[in-house]
């Protein structure tokens, strides 16, 4: 378990990591500087219509989000990431675009300092279309189905190996290995020479992530239904942590989620062997993302059939690494229970 000496105690803890309840500007200011490899979180959207957890609107959002913004360069480590997840807004009144997120880009970069490492843009093909009036009533709209995601780091060259999340070959692809490929110029101009042709077990993934996000069959879900509690109503799906976690660290690294919610982000790095800290100002969300971590065994496939690909020596290591860790965390812990250590709430053990 990852250890921190906050003045409040954990909301829980697990062999990895520990969630901690209230506002995430109080438990930053609490840390030691440089000791996070990676931020990645969701924060509140600005939203046009409020959602049910205190999002802030587009005008006022940016000075609000500095002031984490600030903190999260100071806990960073050098080589550290920050990834925001950031679900773009409409102007009210108006089929128009609200511009926040992007003025939030350039005062991270601007302001506080961040690096663009590069922007990439979360497809979910499963996205309802609205706002109804522009979309599906006047139709002069198209359903808005990306969100961008702003990946930041303290330094233009912060860690990361794309060896490390390889998709696997195209049909086309895998034949062309099979039958080789004649060096030759495209239409385009581009040299394409017999490199083209090696066999590098995958191949390198485009700033596209396309993610349904349709989990309806998870250990969270199916205890969230037999217990009547409303699920988070955004998580991430699992293969946006999933990813990040993947390129920008290695086992043993601390990730952090300040705006954790249902935390996804704790139970993808604790599946993959990765420290984790989680920040959470509601309570109720807290107390569900406990199911996550219940019975790890019967979740761990899910992630060991998607072991890294990469063919360097780095990322074998890795692939070993984190396997190794997910099987000691199987053998030490044979129900794999989450620790309930804030004071007076031993009744929350599940
Ligand atoms: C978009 S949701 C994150 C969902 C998360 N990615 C998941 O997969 O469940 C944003 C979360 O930030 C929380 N939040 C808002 N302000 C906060 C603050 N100051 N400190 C900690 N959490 C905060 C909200 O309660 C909400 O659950």
């Amino acid at each position: 378990m990852a250890h921190f000496s906050f003045k409040t105690e954990p909301f829980y803890t697990t062999p990895y990591g520990a969630a901690y309840l209230g506002d995430a500007l109080n438990y930053l200011r609490q840390m030691e500087p440089e000791t996070v490899d990676l931020i990645v979180t969701s924060p509140p959207f600005a939203l046009k219509r409020k959602k049910e957890y205190g999002n802030v609107e587009a005008e006022d959002y940016v000075p609000w989000f500095l002031d984490f913004a600030l903190e999260f360069k100071r806990v960073l480590k050098e080589s550290g990431s920050l990834v925001i997840d950031i679900g773009g807004t409409w102007v009210k009144g108006q089929p128009t675009r609200s511009l926040y997120h992007f003025e939030l880009l350039i005062a991270l970069c601007k302001t506080v300092g961040f690096h663009l490492a590069q922007e990439f843009y979360w497809y979910n093909p499963s996205k309802l279309p609205s706002p109804a009036e522009w979309v599906t009533v006047r139709r002069i709209r198209v359903k808005d189905a990306v969100d961008p995601i702003w990946w930041l780091s303290k330094t233009p060259f912060p860690k990361a190996s794309n060896w490390r999340v390889l998709q696997p070959y195209s049909d086309s692809m895998k034949k062309l290995l099979e039958r080789g490929y004649k060096p030759m110029r495209r239409p385009s101009g581009h040299d394409i020479s017999e490199h083209f042709a090696k066999d590098n077990k995958g191949s390198i993934p485009p700033n596209l992530l396309i993610l349904a996000n349709t989990d309806s069959n998870s250990a969270y879900l199916r205890e969230c239904r037999r217990r009547g509690i409303k699920p988070h109503p955004a998580r991430f799906p699992h293969g946006l942590p999933e990813f990040f976690i993947k390129f920008l660290t290695d086992p043993g690294d601390l990730v952090l989620d300040p705006f954790a919610g249902s935390n996804v982000t704790g139970e993808v790095a604790e599946r993959l062997g990765r420290r984790w800290l989680a920040f959470e100002l509601v309570e109720e969300y807290l107390e569900a993302s406990k199911f996550r971590f219940t019975d790890l065994r019967q979740q761990l496939p899910l992630f060991a059939e998607q072991a890294e690909q990469g063919t360097e020596d780095e990322a074998l290591e890795e692939r070993k690494l984190s396997r190794a860790s997910q099987m000691a965390l199987l053998e030490s812990s044979e129900s794999y229970e989450v620790t309930p250590e804030r004071s007076g709430n031993q009744d929350r053990a599940l």
